[in-house]
């Protein structure tokens, strides 16, 4: 039986005084701070965009959530109304909204909706002066693809108006179903389908085994969306005791920190694993759930050794014993996966960044996991990064080789030899002073072609572009590569995910065979390429940053 929402019968037209007039959204859909989503009628501009352009929208279900941040519950049901008004069957949405993006691409999967809407900045910090978002995903589950932002962006260039329905709000504070005149909404819980993906991959059984065995582990939820979830899977189902998960409770404006798990913004986490010594590993996630930062005792684990981790120990997680079709990882990130792939004798991909890029491989089962060295790793499970799938599966791997985080990284190195790998942001920097040096560095790189540079022979130096060899698709202008002999490299790549000014991504990258010294401080084993390229590039000068604003 369905509850009926009074008033929401017939559809009303509102004029636009002038159409949207926004850039077109990015890798990770439309982000912009909270006050610009504020004005009148510029979410329902996209929105419906977004109904006239998705495919299946006439009787095909959407599925819609959010990470909690101030907004969301406003966006469901504005979200709602116009569904309703564009004759979806379905919408499934979720106790207060929450719903992390891993979830979400699940639910779209295994309830074959059309695709989804999910509310989120991903790691920008939220609430009235934060920053809101509107991400689409596709019916495989994962972000939309290049074409479909597009035609979702010109259709914002021309629109004079938009449909709703008015009436009373839908409760979402308790799983129910509703009709809103043809429509049904059914407000599901968004935490339990998830928990049994995820049973199904892992042997929870076993990592209960290794928290019994008195191995102290952390999780901080970062007042996100990931707090349900941690605290349902590892405290109720696994078992691990009651305050495992930290900053639980999702808030509007993350309790006003950023949630975005790294050295930086995790830091309360941080100085738990790395200056003190009770917890033995610790793990956090992100605004959406998506990312994920691992942490062992004194010991940080650097995303692009996460990925490569993960693939070498692929076999001991159930889901993938019987083997990798392939990996994949983001241009940026480090080409320790690429070793372990090449001794694993399966294909390594090399991508631009952004999730979707691996949608294709994916979907045509040319890759089982794959990274990016932004704190994102995951697998065919799903088509979005997964930060708890990410924890699940370093806990089995530690319950399985029965060792700590610090052993597992020390036998890695000591078999593959070690990528020291760094990236450098600077953030809100002026656009055109992000752009001058970055044009600069991309007019010199012809010159750099066979010179020395912090000492070593520069092999090839570029702006990656990308083929796609599901689709052909081509990608271009997606990063500034100086390729140095002996697997060094540097690369400075514009962000897309910023909302304040431009932000510039200096990644760096040194290899060191498993003969060389494997335990350096990162910072130093690359201070010869931090040196050069901030001397090539001017980069303080020119930006008036004397420091990066976040190291990882
Ligand atoms: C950043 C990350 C990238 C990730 C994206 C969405 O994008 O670097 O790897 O896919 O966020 O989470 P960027 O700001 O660098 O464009
Ligand atoms: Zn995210």
């Amino acid at each position: 039986m369905s509850n009926s929402i009074p008033n929401k019968q017939a559809p009303i037209i509102v004029s636009l005084d002038s159409p949207f007039t926004d850039q077109k959204p990015g890798t990770s859909g439309l982000r912009k701070s909270s006050k610009h989503f504020a004005q009148k009628n510029y979410l329902e501009s996209f929105v419906e965009a977004i109904f006239q352009t998705l495919p299946g929208v006439q009787g095909g279900t959407l599925v819609l959530g959010g990470d909690g941040r101030y907004g969301n519950e406003n966006a469901i049901n504005v979200i709602i109304a116009m569904g309703a008004a564009h004759g979806l069957k379905k919408i499934i949405t979720t106790t207060k909204g929450i719903l992390s993006t891993p979830a979400a691409s699940h639910l779209i999967r295994s309830q074959k909706a059309i695709g989804g809407i999910i509310l989120s900045a991903s790691h920008n910090s939220g609430g009235p002066d934060g920053d809101f978002g509107v991400k689409i995903n596709g019916p495989n589950g994962g972000p939309a693809s290049e074409a479909l932002t597009n035609s979702i962006y010109e259709c914002t260039k021309s629109l004079k108006e938009y449909q709703i329905l008015q009436g009373s709000l839908i409760p979402l504070d308790q799983t129910d179903i509703y009709s809103i005149g043809s429509m049904k909404v059914e407000v599901i819980d968004g935490v339990e389908d998830y928990i049994s993906l995820m049973e199904k991959l892992f042997d929870f059984d076993k990592i209960a085994s290794l928290l019994r065995d008195d191995f102290k582990i952390v999780f901080d939820a970062m007042h996100a969306v990931t707090g349900p979830y941690a605290k349902q899977l590892l405290e109720k189902v696994i078992g691990a005791p009651n305050g495992t998960v930290r900053n639980y409770v999702p808030l509007t404006d993350f309790g006003g920190g950023h949630p975005d798990p790294n050295l930086t913004y995790a830091k309360e986490l941080a100085d738990l694993l790395l200056n003190q010594d009770f917890y033995d590993f610790g793990a956090a996630c992100d605004g959406d759930g998506d990312r994920n930062m691992i942490l062992g005792k004194s010991c940080f684990v650097n995303p692009s050794d996460s990925l490569a981790v993960l693939t070498a120990n692929s076999s001991l997680v159930p889901a993938y014993a019987n083997g990798l079709i392939g990996v994949a990882r983001s241009m940026p990130t480090s080409s320790a996966v690429d070793v372990v792939a090449k001794d694993l004798q399966i294909n390594a991909y090399e991508t631009p960044t952004g999730w979707k890029f691996f949608g294709n491989l994916l979907d045509k089962n040319l890759i089982t996991i794959c990274g990016e060295e932004s704190f994102g790793t995951g697998s065919n499970h799903i088509r979005e990064k997964d930060g708890l799938w990410a924890v699940l599966f370093w806990l089995q791997i530690l319950a399985e080789k029965k060792c700590t985080v610090y052993d597992v990284m020390q036998q890695h190195w000591n078999k593959y030899g070690r990528h020291y790998y760094s990236r450098h942001d600077y953030e809100e920097i002026p656009i055109n002073i992000a752009n001058e040096i970055y044009s600069k560095l991309e007019q010199g790189l012809p010159s750099l072609s066979q010179q020395k540079f912090a000492g070593h022979l520069v092999t090839h130096a570029d702006n990656f572009s990308y083929e796609d060899s599901v689709d052909g698709s081509i990608t271009t202008n997606q990063g500034l590569r100086i390729l140095l002999e002996g697997n060094n490299r540097v690369i400075l790549r514009l962000s897309g995910t910023g909302t304040k000014g431009a932000t510039l991504r200096i990644y760096l990258e040194r290899y060191v065979s498993n003969t060389g010294d494997l335990n350096q401080n990162p910072q130093k084993a690359l201070s010869p390429l931090i040196t050069a390229i901030n001397d090539l590039t001017k980069i303080h000068t020119l930006s008036g940053k004397n420091h990066p604003s976040v190291i990882t």
